[in-house]
């Protein structure tokens, strides 16, 4: 493996250039660590790049991403572009782009309640147990959001199409990571009313032979939705398709109390030894509310650079060293304003990015 990486840094708005911050500290322990050498390179994007380049995604943030081994992502949008039309949006104008031009069909989303922070969820305590820690994999590229799409006067429509290949270069990803953890992956449908979702069922059934040992089971969508607040703790790796799973890891990152908790994964293909190209960004939003005030929650972000050793440079102890200092802070009592609670102590931006630095 080479010693050398290059990392596209796409802080983007709101409060992406602040917890990015605090990633780019880590980054450089980490550097020192593992004796990689990191060429970063910054470059705009979202709302930041419509101002200085006039469009959401340009030309020369491409090159970067196109140049790199991985994109460490912040966050995009805020009021400032909200009247753009739709697809000209930071959001939509350069998220789902990237997704497309870079093939990023695997989107990963853990949703993790740390030991001592079940408080910070809204399901009571007792439903989420000492420590919560479901995987949701999501199919990123097909479905709904890239079928054809048609509009008249008066109607509209979308596609929803999947092929055996897109079905199960996704479930290939689900499988094996339920295989590096607890051997269960439920795989969503809608197989008692979408012929899509027939063939999906079908198909992963198929799969699952491949991997024996891992217990396949399939829930319909609707179900799921209630039973991630019913009893989370029955999931392990959760597959869903795009739109479903753009629903559902919503829901199931709000059991795990704040989204400036949750990273996330889009990778290119599987994430072998050598890793995989990917996108690394915090689940949550831009958070523009808060821009600015150095309060907001770094961990997220953090957190994803972990993710990106772990997937895109093939070091998944890396994202274990960064995940225990994670919980090491959280267990001293320090908290941002996001999951403060009785008997805590109050840290802004800066202070948690320095403990983290600290406990790693
Ligand atoms: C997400 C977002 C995007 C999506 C939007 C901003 C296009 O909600 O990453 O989940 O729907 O995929
Ligand atoms: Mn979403």
């Amino acid at each position: 493996m080479s010693n050398t990486k290059n990392i596209a840094v796409l802080a983007g708005d709101g409060i992406g250039p602040e917890v990015m911050a605090e990633a780019l500290k880590v980054f450089e322990v980490l550097e020192k660590k593992t004796g990689l050498t990191v060429n970063k390179t910054f470059a705009d994007i979202g709302g930041i790049a419509i101002d200085n380049h006039g469009k959401a995604l340009p030309e020369s943030t491409l090159k970067t991403c196109e140049a790199a081994d991985a994109i460490l992502f912040g966050s995009v949008g805020g009021p400032k572009w909200e009247k753009l039309p739709p697809a000209e949006q930071p959001e939509r104008g350069a998220l789902l782009p990237l997704r497309k031009h870079f093939n990023l069909y695997a989107n990963l989303r853990p949703a993790i309640v740390f030991r001592g922070l079940a408080g910070a969820s809204p399901l009571k305590a007792e439903i989420i147990g000492d420590e919560l820690n479901v995987l949701v994999v999501r199919e990123l590229t097909g479905g709904l959001y890239f079928g054809k799409k048609e509009r008249g006067d008066d109607w509209a429509s979308d596609n929803m199409i999947y092929t055996r290949a897109e079905i199960e270069r996704i479930a290939h990803i689900a499988f094996q990571s339920a295989r590096q953890r607890g051997k269960k992956l439920c795989s969503i449908d809608k197989a008692n009313v979408l012929t899509t979702m027939v063939f999906w069922r079908e198909v992963v059934t198929e799969l699952g032979k491949q991997y024996p040992d891992v217990t396949l089971t399939h829930m319909y969508v609707d179900n799921a939705a209630m039973q991630l607040v019913r009893n989370p703790r029955q999931f392990d790796v959760i597959l869903a398709e795009n739109m479903f799973g753009d629903i559902l890891s919503d829901e199931a990152s709000m059991i795990a109390g704040s989204l400036g908790m949750l990273p996330s994964a889009s990778l290119a293909g599987a994430p072998g030894k050598e890793g995989a190209f990917g996108l690394f960004e915090p689940s949550g939003g831009s958070a523009p509310d808060i821009a600015g005030q150095g309060i907001a929650n770094p961990i997220a972000q953090i957190l994803s650079l972990g993710m990106l050793f772990q997937y895109a440079f093939g070091m998944p102890e890396v994202y274990t060293q960064v995940h225990n200092a994670v919980q090491k802070v959280l267990s001293q009592g320090y908290r941002t304003r996001d999951i403060l609670t009785e008997g805590t102590t109050l840290v802004g931006t800066k202070q948690m990015g320095d403990l983290i630095v600290k406990a790693i």
